[in-house]
């Protein structure tokens, strides 16, 4: 075997290759996630047009006391898909001597960086980083700070959203398991006018444009593909149907793509679906919840209401 062939990441070229052989093409959105496509989705976080990170950071905000006095002292925080750990800052602030800090992200080097800022941060508190893929059952490392204590998930940015709805459930199953009786804070987008969720997926900067095309020039990197992201655009629309903003990578011209030792082709306009992004209402995202073993204990908003967050605990 030569050394670029053991450098390549086999699952990673093996799930790919499966998703490109489905009638509707299809990349999952973990893969957007190498070191530039972490910047840019910090640059899509500030763009004017992408209000959920603000909401939701406004929620944080305004109802911090209220979370934090519900979440209670000495807290172990674990956060699922902790990217820049920016909303982390907004509840360590609210909790009363929180413990220990456990950010869990497929992006090791970003997240290990955000997470020696946090350790810089907050003296007292004990991080613990996880590179590692949420969606699969792990288990936390064995340190002193976790034994015996009682943990809660931080899941923000409506990331669940980014999972079809039989997915979304599986993962809150993994997350109740992982957090061992412990209860969850969650971050869930709302429906709304679907002309501000159009503009949220297609900023006027062409940032998530250029967002969804990197997911290829970072494959290219990761299994060896040969990828042209030249040969492909960006198209995002909102599903009314299905409640989902959808995000396509548009095929310019009829054109084959080699993965591992196959060719995969491509017709004129033929898509990969990169991602989904769910919109829920109150009731949709409580009923979810329970259908994997979460009651809803505690909902906040903004005064819109656009985007919502959910204290859940095991039912
Ligand atoms: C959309 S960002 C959200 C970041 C942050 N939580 C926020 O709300 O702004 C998603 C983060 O989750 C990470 N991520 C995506 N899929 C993942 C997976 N399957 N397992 C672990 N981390 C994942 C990405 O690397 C990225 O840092």
């Amino acid at each position: 075997m030569s050394q670029s062939e053991t450098s390549i990441d086999q699952h990673a070229l093996a799930e790919v290759l499966e998703g490109l052989r489905q009638p509707q093409k299809t990349i999952s959105p973990k893969y957007f996630y190498d070191a530039r496509g972490s910047d840019l989705f910090e640059q899509i976080t500030r763009l004017d047009a992408y209000y959920p990170t603000r909401t939701e950071m406004g929620i944080l905000r305004n109802s911090g006391p209220e979370i934090g006095k519900v979440i209670g002292p000495d807290a172990i925080i674990v956060e699922f898909g902790s990217g820049n750990s920016e909303k982390i800052h907004l509840l360590l602030d609210v909790l009363d001597r929180p413990r220990a800090y456990v950010p869990i992200d497929i992006s090791a080097e970003h997240m290990e960086a955000a997470a020696a800022g946090i350790d810089a941060d907050y003296p007292s508190l004990t991080v613990i980083p996880v590179a590692g893929d949420y969606t699969k059952p792990m288990h936390l490392p064995g340190h002193s700070a976790l034994d015996g204590a009682r943990l809660t998930g931080f899941f923000p940015g409506s990331t669940i959203g980014n999972f079809p709805p039989e997915e979304a459930e599986a993962f809150l199953v993994t997350a109740r398991d992982i957090l061992d009786g412990g209860d969850l804070l969650i971050g869930a987008d709302l429906q709304k006018d679907p002309a501000v969720l159009n503009l949220a997926y297609n900023d006027p900067e062409g940032v998530t444009a250029a967002f969804n095309l990197n997911m290829l020039p970072h494959l290219n990197q990761l299994i060896g593909t040969d990828f042209d992201a030249g040969a492909f655009e960006h198209h995002a629309f909102y599903n009314e149907v299905l409640g989902r903003i959808e995000m396509h990578l548009v095929s310019q011209a009829a054109q084959i793509v080699h993965i591992g030792g196959s060719a995969v082709s491509f017709a004129a306009d033929e898509t990969i679906h990169t991602e989904s992004s769910h919109k829920y209402t109150l009731e949709g995202f409580a009923a979810l919840a329970a259908r994997a073993g979460w009651r809803t204990a505690q909902t906040w908003c903004d005064a819109k209401p656009w985007f919502s967050l959910h204290l859940l605990t095991p039912a």
